[in-house]
């Protein structure tokens, strides 16, 4: 199938879903003209799921692979680097890249600075809503700089695109009227909001799960605002992964007595307002879920010294296994069980406060609802690419 052909596909799969946001009409405009093929490295990457690695796709050699894994889904990635066996730069799922740009409200003539060029696909997008000369965008990896700016010059983007540090900002051109970044974060940084004007928009990748738009307060000493939706990037650069499952579950921690699991576990697979919900109550966990032949399966760990496992089997009583200082079911159950007390809200009715010494989630209500402390966690760490 040929890549226009894949393209169209794409755009109708969002158009069945509801995908293109009607509030903003541009952005369906901005991505026929600018498409993300055009900010495509002649080599992409496949996850082999059946060996654990990625393989490359060349675009000489495979033309019509190397479009499928550009064009597959409206929810999936294209991985674009991979360094030391790890996704390093992607192009996020072209939903996602939507969804983010709707929620940011941009509007030309916006002053914008984007934290993660990558390709500067999404930096062009950005141009063609804010305007030429308006866009200004931080990658902290200076080989993709280079092939973004030609990119970025190819397709006629006027964007200013620097190596730097995203967690710094640019304080040179602030503050801006919005500011996007396409990497996750757990903390938001300060700088980002000392950054942006009073009234101004900061959207940005959000733990492990969703994305937030927060808006700065008029006297500029926070921001504050709610959940959008899914978005599950790859984490800010530099922060130590920390352990995985295997690593503490073979670090020989002393275990304790397996115990029925008195909760669903095909639900923890397939909610994803509940897991959001467990992600906020409890930030350093990670939580991977499975479902096969009629069982249910989820591993969760702290990426330091605790790990458990819950299992259901068919027509088996589910039965929660752990080690380390830790009792993660236990928590998770507490954590479960408070998300049913205040009536299992959805993920888009938690929040994200920022301000200059402290940083916290809230449920429905920023002044009066219940309070979840942010970045407190052992890591930062994400493990899913978009
Ligand atoms: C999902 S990709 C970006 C997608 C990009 N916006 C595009 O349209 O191709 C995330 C990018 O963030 C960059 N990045 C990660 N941490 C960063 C940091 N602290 N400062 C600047 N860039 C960072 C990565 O190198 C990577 O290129």
């Amino acid at each position: 199938m040929f890549l226009d052909e894949r393209r169209a596909r794409l755009a109708k799969a969002m158009e069945r879903r509801g995908q293109w946001p009607e509030r903003s009409p541009w952005i369906r405009r901005a991505v026929e003209e600018l498409p993300r093929h055009l900010f495509a490295p002649a080599r992409l990457w496949h996850w082999d799921s059946s060996a654990g690695v990625y393989v490359p796709v060349d675009r000489m050699a495979a033309p019509d692979r190397w479009a499928a894994e550009l064009y597959a889904g409206p929810d999936d990635p294209t991985v674009t680097q991979v360094t030391g066996g790890r996704a390093s730069c992607s192009l996020s799922c072209q939903a996602v890249v939507v969804d983010m740009l709707d929620s940011l409200l941009l509007e030309p003539g916006h002053r914008v600075l984007e934290l993660g060029t990558g390709t500067g696909w999404n930096a062009a997008l950005l141009a063609y809503r804010a305007g030429p000369g308006r866009v200004v965008s931080v990658e902290v990896d200076p080989q993709l700089v280079d092939a973004a700016h030609a990119c970025l010059t190819a397709v006629g983007a006027e964007v200013a695109v620097q190596v730097g540090d995203g967690s710094a900002g640019r304080p040179q051109g602030a503050p801006y009227d919005r500011v996007i970044a396409t990497y996750a974060v757990e903390k938001v940084p300060w700088a980002w909001v000392e950054q942006t004007r009073p009234g101004g928009r900061i959207v940005t990748p959000w733990g492990r799960l969703g994305h937030v738009a927060l808006t700065v307060a008029e006297d500029g000493r926070s921001a504050s605002g709610w959940v959008q939706g899914l978005a599950q990037f790859m984490p800010t650069r530099g922060v130590h992964p920390g352990r995985d499952w295997k690593q503490i579950r073979s670090a020989g921690l002393p275990e304790h007595a397996d115990r029925p699991f008195v909760r669903d576990i095909q639900r923890l697979h397939q909610d994803v307002h509940l897991l959001f919900a467990l992600r906020v109550a409890l930030p350093e966990v990670h939580i991977r879920t499975a479902a096969r032949d009629g069982g249910a399966y989820a591993w969760l760990h702290d990426g330091d010294s605790s790990w458990a496992t819950l299992t259901l089997r068919d027509d088996e009583k589910a039965v929660a296994c752990q080690g380390g200082p830790r009792r993660l079911a236990e928590e998770l159950e507490r954590a479960w069980d408070q998300w049913q007390a205040l009536g299992e809200p959805d993920l888009y009715d938690y929040g994200l406060t920022v301000e200059p010494h402290r940083q916290y989630a809230w449920c429905r209500d920023a002044a009066t609802g219940p309070r979840w402390p942010v970045g407190t966690g052992a890591t930062d760490h994400v493990s899913l690419t978009s």
